[in-house]
């Protein structure tokens, strides 16, 4: 099972079907661009990237949204503070790109030689040529996580078609973490910080799982207070088990937002003190490993049934989207994002060692390619050295979250004077492009007005 890849996308796997009009209401439509599907050679065809379009003041700038790996309305709904503060602000022309081989900008037939970051980002580049209402219009772009890092790249490859780069939480480095300790690691802090025992006692929980996986006696227990919607038949059932506990506790980290969100559904205000609040009731005043485990079904509930609707659960359904088909095809070519988790004193999280070795096999299985680790650092500088490499690059914000899992990868040093580092103190991932709320800390709202003055001196604004 190729699992960073669900790790990744695991926000944007649910459509909100309400939400998807927003746009409408927001003033934004839909264009679609057709451009080559190989922009380099030119020759097998065509495809259609959709994109979310608002048309601004013709004098004003061009904002555009970098689209990640998954449809762009998911984008569009987290990039709040673009779509609602700033695009509207400086009467900008806004346009949310969709990346190909995503949403509904699928080519046709599906091969996967077309996908990769070179040329996701000659498909921007050629749309923001036909949106320019003039030569001289002012561009920024805008992107955050795997669409952060895309901004990046792109002020790194085509300086001279963009004048500056949002790039929140971009963990344009996470393939140096080669055994992915990383994003497990940070994960258990998040909890750690709530209070110590917190982290210990979903510790214990997944002991206690990895036990009764080798006794099938515990089963039918397991079945009823998971309730799997069907009854656990292995012990491979109840390691599935865990890694579905896993990956709910490490989506409440990853948007531990000061106010409840609709990402996965819907989340609570800081769901990771929800989740610590729901541990501690369950482990004291008496520990008992049942109602450990009831504990941490509850907290898994809060990622899988927040809308309520759940009948029952299958955590070993193993089915894909073609959003991760297609990320896992990126993943396992060009970029590298190991993850894995190793247990105390490393984590919270049952030992389950990034395994680089059986990853490249089950690479070539699926896809018939392996990955390819030289290309990236040297594709775009993202080197250990990067302070180097990166020397010249000018007008990138690279903004990271301090309790976000994704900042191991993130750039916590700038190369120059003209690329700058914004930390988010106790921020989530994404939390500087989210529209802005009464709950959030003042460390966000800083670098969102640090943001903000560095786009006027880009775009040569003055109000
Ligand atoms: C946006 O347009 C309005 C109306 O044309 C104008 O009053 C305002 O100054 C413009 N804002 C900016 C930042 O240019
Ligand atoms: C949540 O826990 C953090 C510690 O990580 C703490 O700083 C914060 O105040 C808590 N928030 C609430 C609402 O309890
Ligand atoms: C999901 O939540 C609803 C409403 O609280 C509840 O009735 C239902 O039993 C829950 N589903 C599961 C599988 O626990
Ligand atoms: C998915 O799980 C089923 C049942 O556990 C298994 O038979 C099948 O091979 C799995 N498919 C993949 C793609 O791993
Ligand atoms: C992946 O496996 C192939 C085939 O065994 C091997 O040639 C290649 O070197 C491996 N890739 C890496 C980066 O180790
Ligand atoms: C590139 O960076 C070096 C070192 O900071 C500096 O001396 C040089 O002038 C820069 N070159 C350009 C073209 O900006």
């Amino acid at each position: 099972m190729i699992w960073p890849a669900i790790v990744f996308l695991r926000a944007f796997c649910t459509a909100n079907q309400p939400e998807e009009m927003l746009y409408l209401q927001a003033g934004y439509f839909i264009e679609h661009f057709t451009v080559p599907l190989d922009h380099i050679n030119g020759d097998p065809g065509l495809i259609s990237i959709k994109t979310l379009l608002h048309i601004g003041d013709p004098n004003g700038p061009l904002f555009v949204y970098t689209g990640n790996e998954g449809p762009i309305e998911d984008f569009f709904y987290i990039a709040g503070w673009l779509v609602y503060t700033l695009g509207p602000y400086y009467n900008a022309t806004v346009a949310f790109i969709e990346h190909r081989y995503y949403g509904d900008s699928i080519p046709n037939p599906l091969n996967y030689a077309y996908l990769n970051t070179d040329q996701a980002l000659l498909d921007y580049a050629q749309i923001i040529m036909q949106l320019k209402p003039s030569e001289s219009t002012p561009v920024v772009v805008f992107g955050g996580s795997y669409g952060g890092m895309l901004s990046a790249y792109f002020r790194i490859k085509f300086p001279h078609l963009i004048d500056g780069a949002i790039a929140s939480s971009g963990p344009v480095l996470e393939y140096l973490d080669k055994e992915g300790i990383g994003i497990m690691y940070q994960t258990t802090q998040d909890y750690f910080d709530v209070y110590p025992n917190c982290a210990f006692n979903i510790n214990d929980g997944f002991n206690i799982l990895d036990n009764f996986a080798q006794n099938s006696y515990t089963w039918n227990g397991l079945s009823s207070i998971f309730q799997t919607c069907t009854p656990i038949t292995s012990s491979s059932q109840v390691l599935a088990l865990e890694d579905w506990i896993s990956n709910a506790l490490e989506t409440m980290a990853q948007y531990n937002y000061p106010y409840p969100a609709q990402v996965m559904g819907y989340l609570p205000a800081f769901p990771v003190n929800v989740s610590c609040s729901i541990i501690g009731v369950y482990s004291t005043p008496v520990k008992n490993m049942w109602r450990t485990l009831q504990g941490l079904a509850k907290v898994a509930a809060l990622v899988y049934n927040s809308t309520g609707t759940a009948s029952c659960y299958n955590p070993w359904d193993n089915s894909t989207n073609q959003a991760m088909l297609s990320w896992g095809y990126q993943i396992c070519t060009e970029l590298m994002i190991p993850e894995g988790s190793y247990g105390v004193p490393y984590d919270m999280f049952p030992s389950r060692p990034y395994d680089f070795v059986s990853f490249n096999a089950s690479c070539y299985q699926t896809y018939g390619v392996y990955p390819n680790p030289e290309w990236y650092p040297i594709n775009y500088g993202f080197t250990p050295f990067y302070v180097n490499s990166l020397k010249n690059l000018s007008n990138v914000v690279f903004s990271w979250g301090s309790e976000d899992p994704w900042q191991t990868g993130c750039l916590k040093e700038a190369p120059n004077n003209n690329v700058r580092v914004i930390r988010i103190n106790g921020g989530a991932h994404l939390l500087d492009l989210r529209r802005p709320n009464r709950n959030d800390p003042q460390s966000v709202i800083n670098a969102r007005n640090s943001e903000q003055s560095l786009i006027e001196q880009w775009i040569g604004w003055s109000g």
